[in-house]
């Protein structure tokens, strides 16, 4: 079953930024693209564990603080090695100014 969890406000992500978000034992990443949209992923790397959300992002792009691997935030789908693996994406909703994501 999904569930739609509240992360943050709306305006705790700056344009082209990534903050981190734990529940439930797990962390997520959520971002704000330089157009202003929201995306969330996973938010351990794929490669070896490094919280994305001390990355850096460029357009449609998150690059691991660890070894520079690159994501693409809004597909999952890794662009640049040592990332191979695809990061999970979560749909994102912005409500009221606050920030939701749907979580399985
Ligand atoms: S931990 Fe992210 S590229 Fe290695």
């Amino acid at each position: 079953m999904s569930d739609w969890v509240e992360a943050c406000a709306a305006d705790d992500v700056e344009l082209e930024d990534v903050i981190r978000f734990d529940h439930g034992g797990r962390t997520f990443a959520i971002y704000r693209s330089p157009d202003d949209h929201y995306f969330a992923t996973d938010g351990l790397c794929t490669h070896e564990r490094a919280h994305l959300a001390g990355g850096l992002v460029t357009d449609n792009i998150i690059e691991c603080p660890k070894h520079n691997g690159r994501f693409d935030y809004k597909t999952g789908e890794a662009k640049r090695v040592p990332a191979r693996v695809k990061l999970k994406t979560y749909p994102v909703k912005v409500d009221a100014g606050k920030i939701f994501i749907q979580i399985d």
